[in-house]
Protein backbone atom coordinates (compact mmCIF):
# COMPACT_ATOMS: atom_id res chain seq x y z
CA UNK A 1 0.00 0.00 0.00
CA UNK A 2 0.90 3.54 -0.66
CA UNK A 3 0.12 6.34 1.70
CA UNK A 4 0.21 10.14 1.12
CA UNK A 5 0.84 12.31 4.55
CA UNK A 6 -0.21 15.71 3.84
CA UNK A 7 2.15 17.54 6.05
CA UNK A 8 5.85 17.38 6.83
CA UNK A 9 6.68 18.11 10.34
CA UNK A 10 7.62 15.98 13.50
CA UNK A 11 3.68 14.94 13.73
CA UNK A 12 3.92 13.83 10.46
CA UNK A 13 7.65 12.04 10.96
CA UNK A 14 6.50 10.36 13.87
CA UNK A 15 2.79 9.27 11.69
CA UNK A 16 5.18 8.13 8.81
CA UNK A 17 7.48 6.10 11.12
CA UNK A 18 4.92 4.58 12.53
CA UNK A 19 3.43 3.00 10.02
CA UNK A 20 6.50 2.27 8.01
CA UNK A 21 6.83 -0.92 10.81
CA UNK A 22 3.85 -2.20 8.91
CA UNK A 23 4.69 -4.66 5.83
CA UNK A 24 1.67 -3.95 4.07
CA UNK A 25 3.33 -0.61 3.72
CA UNK A 26 5.39 -0.05 0.37
CA UNK A 27 5.64 3.99 0.63
CA UNK A 28 4.70 6.76 2.33
CA UNK A 29 4.64 10.23 0.91
CA UNK A 30 5.40 13.03 3.08
CA UNK A 31 3.76 16.28 0.79
CA UNK A 32 6.70 18.68 1.37
CA UNK A 33 10.00 17.80 2.54
CA UNK A 34 11.34 17.02 5.66
CA UNK A 35 15.08 16.20 6.51
CA UNK A 36 14.96 12.27 8.10
CA UNK A 37 12.86 11.05 5.34
CA UNK A 38 14.25 7.72 4.31
CA UNK A 39 13.70 3.97 3.86
CA UNK A 40 9.98 3.85 2.85
CA UNK A 41 9.44 7.26 3.47
CA UNK A 42 9.82 9.41 0.28
CA UNK A 43 8.92 13.41 0.22
CA UNK A 44 6.83 14.10 -2.61
CA UNK A 45 7.45 18.10 -2.39
CA UNK A 46 4.02 18.96 -3.52
CA UNK A 47 1.85 22.17 -3.25
CA UNK A 48 -0.40 20.74 -0.58
CA UNK A 49 -2.92 23.64 -0.60
CA UNK A 50 -3.89 22.57 -4.16
CA UNK A 51 -6.35 20.03 -3.70
CA UNK A 52 -6.33 19.23 -7.69
CA UNK A 53 -2.23 18.76 -7.40
CA UNK A 54 -2.66 16.33 -4.31
CA UNK A 55 -5.29 14.05 -6.26
CA UNK A 56 -2.58 14.15 -9.45
CA UNK A 57 -0.15 12.79 -7.24
CA UNK A 58 -2.19 9.92 -5.63
CA UNK A 59 -3.56 9.05 -9.59
CA UNK A 60 0.14 9.29 -10.61
CA UNK A 61 1.93 7.27 -7.51
CA UNK A 62 -0.77 4.92 -6.73
CA UNK A 63 -1.68 6.33 -3.32
CA UNK A 64 -4.46 4.19 -1.67
CA UNK A 65 -4.70 6.11 1.82
CA UNK A 66 -4.44 9.95 2.46
CA UNK A 67 -3.82 11.05 6.14
CA UNK A 68 -4.62 14.94 6.99
CA UNK A 69 -2.20 16.41 9.14
CA UNK A 70 -2.50 19.95 9.62
CA UNK A 71 -5.60 22.07 10.68
CA UNK A 72 -5.96 24.29 7.46
CA UNK A 73 -6.25 22.05 4.64
CA UNK A 74 -9.29 19.92 6.83
CA UNK A 75 -11.14 23.39 7.55
CA UNK A 76 -10.48 24.13 3.78
CA UNK A 77 -12.53 20.82 2.95
CA UNK A 78 -9.37 18.75 1.52
CA UNK A 79 -11.32 15.70 2.74
CA UNK A 80 -14.78 16.48 0.76
CA UNK A 81 -12.61 17.11 -2.18
CA UNK A 82 -10.76 14.01 -2.58
CA UNK A 83 -13.62 11.66 -1.41
CA UNK A 84 -15.49 12.93 -3.97
CA UNK A 85 -12.97 11.64 -6.24
CA UNK A 86 -13.71 8.24 -4.30
CA UNK A 87 -10.34 8.62 -2.56
CA UNK A 88 -9.46 7.45 0.44
CA UNK A 89 -8.70 9.64 3.30
CA UNK A 90 -8.16 9.63 7.23
CA UNK A 91 -9.57 13.02 8.91
CA UNK A 92 -12.71 14.69 8.88
CA UNK A 93 -14.65 16.83 6.22
CA UNK A 94 -14.72 20.37 6.58
CA UNK A 95 -18.30 20.26 8.56
CA UNK A 96 -17.30 17.71 11.33
CA UNK A 97 -13.85 19.95 11.18
CA UNK A 98 -14.93 23.22 11.84
CA UNK A 99 -15.21 21.78 15.79
CA UNK A 100 -11.90 23.41 15.46
CA UNK A 101 -11.82 25.75 12.97
CA UNK A 102 -14.47 28.32 15.04
CA UNK A 103 -13.97 28.70 18.38
CA UNK A 104 -17.58 30.01 18.58
CA UNK A 105 -19.28 26.83 17.12
CA UNK A 106 -17.06 24.47 19.29
CA UNK A 107 -18.27 26.61 22.68
CA UNK A 108 -21.42 26.62 21.34
CA UNK A 109 -21.43 22.58 20.77
CA UNK A 110 -20.19 22.37 24.51
CA UNK A 111 -22.63 24.45 25.90
CA UNK A 112 -25.18 22.84 23.89
CA UNK A 113 -24.35 19.00 25.12
CA UNK A 114 -23.70 20.32 28.83
CA UNK A 115 -19.83 20.27 27.91
CA UNK A 116 -17.94 21.48 31.20
CA UNK A 117 -16.14 24.63 29.69
CA UNK A 118 -15.42 28.16 30.67
CA UNK A 119 -18.12 30.65 30.39
CA UNK A 120 -18.10 32.97 27.38
CA UNK A 121 -19.63 35.11 24.77
CA UNK A 122 -18.76 35.54 21.26
CA UNK A 123 -18.82 39.06 19.87
CA UNK A 124 -18.90 40.05 15.81
CA UNK A 125 -17.75 43.46 16.24
CA UNK A 126 -15.18 45.56 17.89
CA UNK A 127 -17.61 48.05 19.26
CA UNK A 128 -19.63 45.33 20.96
CA UNK A 129 -16.78 43.24 21.94
CA UNK A 130 -15.28 46.37 23.43
CA UNK A 131 -18.84 46.99 25.51
CA UNK A 132 -18.18 43.69 27.04
CA UNK A 133 -14.47 43.63 27.69
CA UNK A 134 -14.43 43.15 31.87
CA UNK A 135 -17.59 40.56 32.25
CA UNK A 136 -15.18 38.11 33.10
CA UNK A 137 -13.29 39.68 35.55
CA UNK A 138 -9.25 39.82 34.83
CA UNK A 139 -7.08 37.51 33.87
CA UNK A 140 -9.67 37.23 30.54
CA UNK A 141 -9.31 35.04 27.62
CA UNK A 142 -9.58 36.35 24.24
CA UNK A 143 -9.80 34.27 20.82
CA UNK A 144 -9.68 35.08 17.32
CA UNK A 145 -12.84 33.11 16.15
CA UNK A 146 -10.76 30.58 12.90
CA UNK A 147 -7.44 29.35 13.05
CA UNK A 148 -4.34 31.50 13.52
CA UNK A 149 -2.31 29.06 13.63
CA UNK A 150 -1.96 29.00 16.87
CA UNK A 151 -1.50 32.40 17.61
CA UNK A 152 -5.02 33.52 18.61
CA UNK A 153 -5.74 33.19 21.80
CA UNK A 154 -4.67 36.13 24.16
CA UNK A 155 -4.53 35.60 28.01
CA UNK A 156 -5.12 39.32 28.93
CA UNK A 157 -3.96 40.82 32.26
CA UNK A 158 -5.80 43.56 32.33
CA UNK A 159 -7.71 45.57 30.22
CA UNK A 160 -5.42 46.98 28.43
CA UNK A 161 -4.14 44.32 27.61
CA UNK A 162 -7.75 43.09 26.39
CA UNK A 163 -8.22 45.84 24.74
CA UNK A 164 -4.87 45.69 22.68
CA UNK A 165 -6.43 41.83 21.69
CA UNK A 166 -9.29 43.05 20.32
CA UNK A 167 -7.40 46.19 18.34
CA UNK A 168 -5.03 43.46 16.67
CA UNK A 169 -8.01 41.33 15.60
CA UNK A 170 -10.83 43.45 14.67
CA UNK A 171 -8.60 47.49 13.54
CA UNK A 172 -5.26 45.90 12.27
CA UNK A 173 -6.95 42.38 11.08
CA UNK A 174 -4.07 40.70 11.65
CA UNK A 175 -5.31 37.35 11.46
CA UNK A 176 -7.55 38.51 8.01
CA UNK A 177 -10.90 36.29 7.66
CA UNK A 178 -9.85 33.97 10.72
CA UNK A 179 -10.24 36.82 12.93
CA UNK A 180 -13.75 38.13 11.75
CA UNK A 181 -15.38 37.59 15.38
CA UNK A 182 -13.78 36.86 18.72
CA UNK A 183 -14.98 34.13 21.91
CA UNK A 184 -14.01 36.23 24.87
CA UNK A 185 -13.51 33.67 27.91
CA UNK A 186 -13.39 33.19 31.86
CA UNK A 187 -9.71 32.32 32.83
CA UNK A 188 -9.11 29.28 34.18
CA UNK A 189 -5.89 28.03 36.50
CA UNK A 190 -4.59 24.83 36.56
CA UNK A 191 -3.24 22.11 34.76
CA UNK A 192 -3.56 20.97 30.99
CA UNK A 193 -3.94 17.46 29.59
CA UNK A 194 -4.17 16.08 25.94
CA UNK A 195 -6.56 13.54 24.83
CA UNK A 196 -6.29 12.64 21.39
CA UNK A 197 -9.00 9.98 20.44
CA UNK A 198 -9.97 8.19 17.54
CA UNK A 199 -13.70 8.94 15.87
CA UNK A 200 -14.37 6.66 14.28
CA UNK A 201 -18.05 7.74 13.06
CA UNK A 202 -20.17 9.10 16.26
CA UNK A 203 -18.11 6.70 18.80
CA UNK A 204 -14.93 7.97 20.68
CA UNK A 205 -11.63 5.60 21.07
CA UNK A 206 -9.20 7.74 23.05
CA UNK A 207 -5.46 7.62 23.40
CA UNK A 208 -3.52 7.33 26.64
CA UNK A 209 -3.49 10.86 27.86
CA UNK A 210 -0.52 13.55 27.17
CA UNK A 211 0.91 16.77 28.56
CA UNK A 212 2.03 19.39 26.23
CA UNK A 213 4.72 22.15 26.91
CA UNK A 214 3.69 25.53 25.03
CA UNK A 215 5.88 28.06 26.48
CA UNK A 216 9.30 28.65 24.92
CA UNK A 217 10.93 29.39 28.20
CA UNK A 218 11.77 27.31 31.26
CA UNK A 219 9.19 27.82 34.03
CA UNK A 220 6.53 28.16 31.63
CA UNK A 221 7.18 31.24 30.77
CA UNK A 222 7.25 33.75 27.83
CA UNK A 223 5.33 33.76 24.48
CA UNK A 224 3.21 30.31 23.49
CA UNK A 225 4.89 28.06 20.51
CA UNK A 226 3.71 25.49 18.71
CA UNK A 227 5.07 22.86 21.78
CA UNK A 228 8.87 22.20 22.60
CA UNK A 229 8.16 19.51 24.68
CA UNK A 230 5.97 16.72 25.73
CA UNK A 231 4.88 13.57 27.95
CA UNK A 232 2.43 10.22 27.37
CA UNK A 233 1.07 9.53 30.14
CA UNK A 234 0.15 13.05 31.22
CA UNK A 235 1.91 12.38 34.82
CA UNK A 236 -0.81 14.65 36.76
CA UNK A 237 -3.71 12.57 35.44
CA UNK A 238 -5.96 10.86 38.08
CA UNK A 239 -8.55 8.42 38.40
CA UNK A 240 -11.30 11.85 39.45
CA UNK A 241 -9.90 13.06 36.17
CA UNK A 242 -10.46 10.18 33.56
CA UNK A 243 -14.14 9.54 35.09
CA UNK A 244 -15.48 13.00 34.10
CA UNK A 245 -13.22 12.38 31.07
CA UNK A 246 -15.69 9.52 30.27
CA UNK A 247 -18.60 11.63 30.75
CA UNK A 248 -17.50 14.19 28.64
CA UNK A 249 -16.85 11.77 25.64
CA UNK A 250 -20.13 10.23 26.41
CA UNK A 251 -21.82 13.88 25.80
CA UNK A 252 -19.66 14.56 22.69
CA UNK A 253 -20.44 11.20 20.97
CA UNK A 254 -23.98 12.03 21.71
CA UNK A 255 -23.16 15.82 19.61
CA UNK A 256 -21.63 14.29 17.02
CA UNK A 257 -24.56 12.27 16.76
CA UNK A 258 -27.38 14.96 16.54
CA UNK A 259 -25.82 17.19 14.65
CA UNK A 260 -24.56 14.35 11.97
CA UNK A 261 -21.32 15.09 12.31
CA UNK A 262 -19.75 11.46 12.35
CA UNK A 263 -16.48 11.36 11.16
CA UNK A 264 -13.24 9.01 10.77
CA UNK A 265 -10.18 10.98 12.16
CA UNK A 266 -8.88 12.36 15.36
CA UNK A 267 -10.53 14.59 17.79
CA UNK A 268 -8.11 16.14 20.47
CA UNK A 269 -9.25 17.57 23.46
CA UNK A 270 -7.71 20.43 25.34
CA UNK A 271 -8.36 19.96 29.16
CA UNK A 272 -7.87 22.34 31.62
CA UNK A 273 -8.13 21.21 34.95
CA UNK A 274 -9.13 23.47 38.31
CA UNK A 275 -8.57 22.01 41.56
CA UNK A 276 -9.55 18.51 39.84
CA UNK A 277 -12.72 19.73 38.04
CA UNK A 278 -12.16 19.13 34.10
CA UNK A 279 -12.64 21.58 31.84
CA UNK A 280 -12.72 21.54 28.17
CA UNK A 281 -10.57 24.53 26.67
CA UNK A 282 -10.82 23.16 22.96
CA UNK A 283 -11.06 20.96 20.42
CA UNK A 284 -8.44 19.92 17.58
CA UNK A 285 -10.03 17.82 14.43
CA UNK A 286 -6.23 16.03 14.18
CA UNK A 287 -3.11 14.71 15.73
CA UNK A 288 -1.31 16.72 18.33
CA UNK A 289 2.03 18.17 17.92
CA UNK A 290 4.04 17.77 19.72
CA UNK A 291 1.63 14.84 21.73
CA UNK A 292 1.83 13.07 18.71
CA UNK A 293 5.49 12.15 19.13
CA UNK A 294 5.11 10.94 22.61
CA UNK A 295 1.86 9.08 22.11
CA UNK A 296 2.64 7.17 18.95
CA UNK A 297 5.78 5.41 20.01
CA UNK A 298 3.70 3.90 23.09
CA UNK A 299 1.26 2.33 20.69
CA UNK A 300 1.24 -1.17 20.79
CA UNK A 301 -1.74 -1.54 18.72
CA UNK A 302 -1.04 -1.19 14.72
CA UNK A 303 -1.72 2.25 13.34
CA UNK A 304 -2.70 1.49 9.85
CA UNK A 305 -5.22 -1.17 11.14
CA UNK A 306 -6.67 1.81 13.17
CA UNK A 307 -6.81 3.80 11.31
CA UNK A 308 -8.79 1.61 8.82
CA UNK A 309 -11.35 0.75 11.59
CA UNK A 310 -12.05 4.55 12.35
CA UNK A 311 -12.62 4.48 8.38
CA UNK A 312 -14.80 1.71 8.24
CA UNK A 313 -16.76 3.21 11.73
CA UNK A 314 -15.66 0.00 13.06
CA UNK A 315 -14.44 -0.31 17.03
CA UNK A 316 -10.88 1.24 17.24
CA UNK A 317 -8.85 -1.46 18.96
CA UNK A 318 -5.88 0.76 20.49
CA UNK A 319 -3.36 -0.84 22.73
CA UNK A 320 -0.74 0.80 25.07
CA UNK A 321 2.31 -0.12 26.03
CA UNK A 322 2.66 0.43 29.99
CA UNK A 323 5.73 2.88 29.45
CA UNK A 324 6.51 6.63 29.33
CA UNK A 325 8.10 8.68 26.74
CA UNK A 326 9.03 12.29 26.95
CA UNK A 327 9.75 14.13 24.09
CA UNK A 328 12.34 17.41 24.42
CA UNK A 329 12.02 20.18 20.52
CA UNK A 330 15.25 21.38 19.86
CA UNK A 331 14.32 24.83 18.66
CA UNK A 332 16.20 27.74 16.62
CA UNK A 333 17.13 30.52 18.91
CA UNK A 334 14.61 33.09 18.50
CA UNK A 335 11.43 31.20 18.10
CA UNK A 336 8.29 30.99 17.96
CA UNK A 337 9.42 34.75 16.75
CA UNK A 338 12.09 35.30 14.17
CA UNK A 339 15.06 32.93 13.64
CA UNK A 340 17.44 31.99 11.19
CA UNK A 341 18.04 28.36 9.65
CA UNK A 342 20.36 26.78 7.34
CA UNK A 343 22.91 25.37 9.84
CA UNK A 344 24.28 22.05 9.73
CA UNK A 345 23.16 19.54 12.50
CA UNK A 346 25.62 17.08 13.85
CA UNK A 347 25.57 14.46 16.67
CA UNK A 348 22.55 12.51 15.29
CA UNK A 349 24.37 9.41 14.20
CA UNK A 350 26.11 8.78 17.82
CA UNK A 351 22.57 8.44 19.53
CA UNK A 352 21.82 5.26 20.84
CA UNK A 353 18.13 4.52 22.09
CA UNK A 354 16.89 7.16 21.32
CA UNK A 355 13.85 8.14 18.76
CA UNK A 356 14.50 11.60 16.33
CA UNK A 357 11.31 12.91 14.46
CA UNK A 358 12.35 15.79 12.35
CA UNK A 359 10.04 18.84 12.95
CA UNK A 360 11.99 21.06 10.57
CA UNK A 361 15.01 19.68 9.03
CA UNK A 362 16.34 19.85 4.95
CA UNK A 363 18.37 17.41 3.73
CA UNK A 364 20.87 18.86 1.36
CA UNK A 365 24.36 17.08 0.24
CA UNK A 366 23.83 14.20 2.68
CA UNK A 367 23.83 16.80 5.32
CA UNK A 368 20.99 17.66 7.43
CA UNK A 369 20.38 21.48 7.86
CA UNK A 370 18.18 23.14 10.43
CA UNK A 371 15.36 24.60 8.51
CA UNK A 372 12.54 25.86 11.05
CA UNK A 373 11.70 27.16 14.59
CA UNK A 374 10.98 23.90 15.55
CA UNK A 375 13.47 21.79 14.43
CA UNK A 376 13.96 18.62 16.29
CA UNK A 377 12.15 16.16 18.43
CA UNK A 378 13.91 14.13 20.79
CA UNK A 379 12.72 11.25 22.36
CA UNK A 380 13.07 8.66 24.63
CA UNK A 381 10.77 5.89 25.73
CA UNK A 382 11.42 4.09 29.51
CA UNK A 383 9.23 2.77 32.33
CA UNK A 384 9.81 5.48 34.45
CA UNK A 385 9.78 9.82 33.50
CA UNK A 386 13.01 10.26 35.18
CA UNK A 387 14.39 7.65 32.94
CA UNK A 388 13.25 9.03 30.11
CA UNK A 389 14.13 12.34 30.94
CA UNK A 390 17.96 11.51 31.78
CA UNK A 391 17.89 9.60 28.01
CA UNK A 392 16.86 12.76 26.48
CA UNK A 393 18.92 15.47 28.01
CA UNK A 394 22.10 12.54 27.61
CA UNK A 395 21.51 12.71 23.94
CA UNK A 396 20.82 16.01 23.37
CA UNK A 397 24.61 16.60 24.87
CA UNK A 398 25.72 14.68 21.47
CA UNK A 399 23.55 17.01 19.49
CA UNK A 400 24.75 20.34 17.93
CA UNK A 401 23.84 22.82 15.87
CA UNK A 402 24.18 26.70 15.74
CA UNK A 403 21.53 28.71 17.33
CA UNK A 404 20.09 25.51 18.56
CA UNK A 405 18.00 26.39 22.03
CA UNK A 406 15.75 24.02 24.10
CA UNK A 407 14.16 24.07 27.40
CA UNK A 408 15.71 21.77 30.07
CA UNK A 409 12.85 21.36 32.51
CA UNK A 410 11.17 18.92 30.08
CA UNK A 411 9.10 16.44 32.39
CA UNK A 412 10.77 18.35 35.78
CA UNK A 413 7.96 17.90 38.08
CA UNK A 414 6.66 20.97 40.43
CA UNK A 415 3.72 19.31 42.05
N1 LIG B 1 0.17 20.68 20.87
C1 LIG B 1 -0.91 21.50 20.52
C2 LIG B 1 -1.41 21.36 19.16
O1 LIG B 1 -1.07 20.44 18.44
O2 LIG B 1 -2.20 22.19 18.75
Amino acid sequence: MNILIIGAGGREHAIASTLAKNEKVNNIFLSKHNGGSQGKIINAEINHDDFEVVENFIKENNVELTIVGPEAPLDNGIVDYLEKGNHKVFGPKKSSAILEGSKKFAKDFMKKYGINTAKYSHYDTYEQALASINDFGYPTVIKANGLCQGKGVYICEDEKQAKNALEEIFLDNIFKDQGGSVVIEQYLKGFEASLLCFVSGNKIYPFDTAMDYKKIYEGDLGPNTGGVGAISPNPLWKEVHQAQSNQILAKIEEGLKNENMSFSGILFIGYLIQNDEVFVLEFNTRFGDPETEVLLPRLKSDLLENIEQSINYEEVKLDFEDNVAMATILVSKGYPKSYQKGYEITGLDDLEDIIVYHNGTKKLNQKILSDGGRVLSIVSLSDSLDSSRKSVYDAIEKIHFENMSYRKDIGKLEN
